[in-house]
Parts: structure tokens; C-alpha cells; sequence
């Protein structure tokens, strides 16, 4: 569920009409919507109200200042992967208690500035990480609260790219070696293990694969406990998938019910790190048609934002649903969509059939609030996108679109 929707006609941002928005605020143009944000959240955090948990939003699915701001108003702890992604935490006031550190390569500098903040733990990856980890913590007289990531070789049935629990993956540490790597942990002076991880995969639309790590991690915790290592945390990732288009992932209260009846009564706080099914349905990108034009084979609609705004579908083949803005009750053809990039691979849709909309008419991509801005890059000097948050009939300007002068900034 969302808040996008036609009245009289014209899509609408909650209250506010997207031609008028994207009138004012030009083209490409990513609008998020402030009801459904909450309303995400909401629905996911509850989803386990049964068991001592915390919510950690992902902030690599839409790390936007104004979007954090919302969540951690809501109580969102947050998952981070960089120093950057720190600081933007920090900046949006997120308590530093309910923030986790995942990530295969934190640097020194990294890891110190987390010590500093006083994060609730490191979701560490390797046994490489959690030498380093000990040794910056006792330069800095600290004890840093570590979990391990581990790789419980389950296939997520998702896109190759962001599949990330299987064997092959880089990520975590197989179960074999964990057993080692906590013992390590123990002895270390400067780390103290407080918890498991675990994160499978992205665009899951199956619980099956969860509970299948879920039981691995379980296991798992016995023989920790056999070595006298009591656990407090258990950290099961995100992963949760979205409809883009006829997807049927379980809704979050489904996911919940399900991982609740395993976990219910033991004695741990479970922390999870939801990202597109937070912010995923929650945004738009409006495009405008720039050309149309015709070969013997297809139609294209060549429009103004191209793979540098939304890389999805180029890099993953990934399914964005597109319509008009107005509706006209037009004709439908087929069409590819695609960007002023200098790629073949420059493209929001192919072979799609779609209203026949003109030059100088506007589109509309669906489910663009998760990894469609933060993967956005300057490629062919084009400035990125404004991004607006909606609450209501308020519009917040969440990002200024850049300028020229902004891409050349730091080129001295
Ligand atoms: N936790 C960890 C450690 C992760 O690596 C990720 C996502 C998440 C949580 C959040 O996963 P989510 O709930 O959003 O599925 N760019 C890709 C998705 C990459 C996901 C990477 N890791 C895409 O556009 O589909």
C-alpha cells in the first residue's frame, strides 16, 4: 500500500498533485511519501511485537537526511555499511545504541569512528576484521560489542547480485569456521561477542529460505552455548521483498508470524535490517519525454532520466511498473523506454506496452524509493535528480537538484 494516486486523473503525491510538483521542481524527480514511510515501518516493526526486538533500517535503500529523520522519529535503530552512512546516522539523530555496523571491509578509520560513537554492535565478516576490530578498540581503551555475520549457505531464490548467503558469496564466515572465530572473540582482550547475524539475500519473496537460516542460526547458538558463550543479540538482516510488479512477497505481518513461532520465549532481543520493504513502495521517479521516435522494430520513448538516476533495471533487468501522470485514456503500444545515456544498456523499460504519450508528456516510475537514488551516479556529467519528501499537502525539498557548478565542486 501506498499513497501515490490518480484524482480527477492526475497522480497525486498524498495531497499534491506530481504535475505540479514536477512543474515546480522540473524532471527527473524522485518524490517519497512521508504516510507511506511510517506506514512501512509501522506495519514491519509490528510484525513482531511479540518478541523483544529492534528494527534496524538499512540505510543503503535510501540514506536521504530527511528519510532517516522520519524513521528514527518512528524509533528506527539503523543498519550501516560505511563511515558515511555513520555520519549520516548520526546527523539524523539516530540514537548510536541502535545502530549495527555490517560490511565486508570497514577500515581502521571506520571502526574507530563507530567505537566513538558508541554503536550497539559490529556485524563482523571475517576473522581478519575481528583482529582489527580488537586492536583499534585497545588502542582507543575500548571493548567493542561484535556479532558475526554468518554465511548459513541458504539459497534466497533471488537475482544473483544480491544473493548473499550462499557458500560462493563473500559474505560472513561459513559455520564451519564460526565456531573458532567466536571462541577467538572470547579470548581477545578488546571484543566481546554479543551476537549473531545473518543476512541471505535482497527481493526475497519466499519466507521458506529465512526460516531455513533461522534454523541453521539456532543450531548454531546450542554449540555456542556448549562453549560457554551466551549470545544476547541475533541479528536475521533484511531481505524482505516488494511487488513490483506480480511478485507476491508475504506481507510483513505473514513474515513476522512465521519467524515469531520459532523465536518466541528465548532469550534473545532479535534485531532486523529492513530496507526496500520500508522505502522501496514508498517513492516515485517522474520522468518527462523528451523524443519519440520509431525504427522498422520498436518505439522509443526517450525520456529524461536515464540508468545514472534508476541503474536497476541495467544492472539487474529489474521490473520498474511505468505510467502516465495524466491520464488521457489513450491508446497502448509497445515501447522501450530509455535515457539520453551513451549505453545500449541506457534503459527504464523494454518492450513494454504503454499509454502513447507524447513529447513533452510525464511518466511515472513506481517502487523507486529503494536503491534507485543512492545507486545514482553523475555518469555523463548529468546532475542528479531532485529528491522531494511529501507529508501531506507539506513538500519538503529532501535534496536540491545538483548543478553544474556541484559536479565539478571537488575537481581542482
Ligand atoms: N542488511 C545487509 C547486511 C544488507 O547487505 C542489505 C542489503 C540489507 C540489510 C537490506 O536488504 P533489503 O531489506 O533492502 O533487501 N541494489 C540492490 C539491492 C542490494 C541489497 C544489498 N544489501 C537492488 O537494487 O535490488
Amino acid at each position: 500500500m501506498h499513497h501515490f494516486e490518480y484524482r480527477d486523473g492526475i497522480l497525486s503525491a498524498e495531497e499534491v498533485s506530481v504535475t505540479a510538483l514536477a512543474e515546480e521542481y522540473g524532471t527527473p524527480l524522485y518524490i517519497y511519501s512521508a504516510a507511506t514511510l511510517r506506514r512501512h515501518f509501522k506495519a514491519f516493526d509490528s510484525a513482531f511485537n511479540e518478541l523483544d526486538h529492534l528494527t534496524c533500517y538499512s540505510i543503503k535503500a535510501n540514506s536521504n537526511l530527511a528519510v532517516l529523520k522520519l524513521l528514527a522519529a518512528e524509533g528506527a535503530g539503523m543498519d550501516i555499511v560505511s563511515g558515511g552512512e555513520l555520519y549520516r546516522a548520526l546527523k539524523a539523530g539516530v540514537t548510536p545504541e541502535k545502530i549495527v555496523y555490517s560490511g565486508v571491509g570497514k577500515r581502521d578509520s571506520e571502526i574507530r569512528e563507530a567505537l566513538e560513537a558508541g554503536i550497539l554492535m559490529f556485524n563482523v565478516e571475517s576473522v581478519a576484521e575481528l583482529k582489527r576490530i580488537n586492536t583499534v578498540a585497545s588502542d582507543m581503551g575500548m571493548t567493542a560489542k561484535v556479532s558475526f555475520r554468518i554465511n548459513p549457505d541458504v539459497d534466497p531464490q533471488t537475482h544473483p547480485y544480491i544473493s548473499t548467503g550462499m557458500q560462493e558469496n563473500k559474505f560472513g564466515l561459513d559455520i564451519e569456521n564460526s565456531l573458532a572465530a567466536y571462541t577467538l572473540a572470547a579470548e581477545l582482550e578488546n571484543v566481546e561477542p554479543v551476537g549473531m547475524d545473518c543476512h541471505i539475500g535482497s527481493q526475497l519473496t519466499k519466507i521458506d529460505p529465512f526460516l531455513e537460516a533461522l534454523d541453521k542460526l539456532l543450531d548454531f547458538n546450542e554449540k555456542l552455548k556448549g562453549l560457554g558463550i551466551n549470545i544476547k543479540y541475533l541479528d536475521l538482516g533484511g531481505g524482505l521483498g516488494i511487488p513490483y510488479d506480480k511478485e507476491e512477497p508475504p506481507h510483513p505481518s505473514e513474515f513476522g508470524k512465521a519467524l515469531s513461532a520459532k523465536l518466541k520465549g528465548l532469550p534473545l532481543k532479535v534485531i532486523f535490517e529492513p530496507g526496500r520493504v520500508i522505502a522501496g513502495n514508498a517513492g516515485i521517479m517522474v520522468t518527462q519525454v523528451v523524443y519519440t521516435k520509431s525504427n522498422p522494430t520498436k518505439n522509443f520513448l526517450i525520456v529524461d532520466a536515464a540508468m545514472n538516476d534508476l541503474i536497476r533495471p541495467s544492472l539487474y533487468g529489474s521490473y520498474h511498473r511505468i505510467g502516465e501522470v495524466e491520464l488521457k485514456g489513450r491508446q497502448h503500444q509497445r515501447f522501450d523506454v530509455v535515457g539520453p545515456i551513451c549505453e545500449s544498456g541506457d534503459f527504464l523499460a523494454r518492450d513494454r506496452e504503454l499509454p502513447t504519450v507524447d513529447q513533452g508528456e510525464r511518466l511515472v516510475v513506481y517502487s523507486a524509493g529503494a536503491y534507485g537514488f543512492t545507486m545514482a551516479s553523475n555518469y555523463n556529467t548529468r546532475p542528479r535528480a531532485c529528491e522531494l519528501l511529501v507529508d501531506g499537502s507539506n513538500v519538503t525539498v529532501a535534496r536540491k537538484r545538483e548543478t553544474y557548478e556541484d559536479l565539478i565542486a571537488n575537481e581542482l
